[in-house]
């Protein structure tokens, strides 16, 4: 069983989606444990309270260090049983020790077929912008393993979507992110079935 902590920033329609999935049967062997935002009135926190969900806000600011900030995430994530992680939005990088403690075990949502348009500063509007600056006709969102590096980890799961003449970024990334709400589920369900088959038990 994934017991998953979803950790946003934004409005948590990615969220949103894994959570309906999981509502709905789909992913039979993946339960939302806790969601976590730096965000006090992020939307996606009120998406879990709406749920009847742990709802925990903690930020980097209010610990003097990364270390300390690190320990309570991860004394947080042990206390509510968490053994996997889902990055939905989350606009800060994961301490260096959570990403240790949860080796292969932290997915991310990404708005462009990755390795392309990925890496520092490629979020939000930034992502469509390059990607119509640079003439492709396909773009994408893509899940994969976060590990030290952003948007650098192993793929899980991509879906493409037609860059279209006369495409803003605005029109860009509502296309990109309706099929964001398509392969996250997919790709937790998937996660979550190799598992079960693989037997391979996590704490
Ligand atoms: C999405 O565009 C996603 O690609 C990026 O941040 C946004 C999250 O939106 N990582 P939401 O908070 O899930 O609605």
């Amino acid at each position: 069983m994934l017991n998953i902590a979803v950790f946003g920033s934004g409005a948590g329609s990615n969220f949103r989606a894994i959570l309906t999935a999981i509502q709905q049967g789909d992913i039979p062997d993946a339960r939302i444990s806790l969601v976590l935002s730096n965000n006090s009135g992020a939307g996606i926190l009120g998406i879990a309270r709406a749920n009847a969900l742990p709802a925990i806000h903690l930020s980097q600011k209010q610990f003097p260090d990364e270390r300390s900030f690190a320990g309570t995430i991860l004394s947080t994530l042990s206390e509510y049983g968490v053994n996997f992680i889902a990055l939905a939005g989350y606009m800060k990088q994961v301490p260096g020790a959570v990403v240790a403690a949860y080796r292969n075990r932290i997915v991310n949502i990404h708005p462009a077929l990755l390795p392309r348009f990925g890496g520092p500063g490629m979020y939000g509007t930034h992502v469509h912008e390059a990607v119509i600056a640079s003439g492709e006709k396909v773009s994408g969102a893509t899940v994969h393993y976060v590990d030290e590096e952003y948007d650098h980890g192993p793929i899980v799961l991509q879906r493409t979507v037609p860059v279209l003449p006369g495409d803003t970024p605005e029109s860009l990334a509502a296309r990109v992110l309706a099929a964001e709400h398509e392969v996250y589920p997919s790709a937790i369900r998937r996660i979550a079935e190799e598992e079960r088959t693989s037997g391979h038990h996590t704490a």
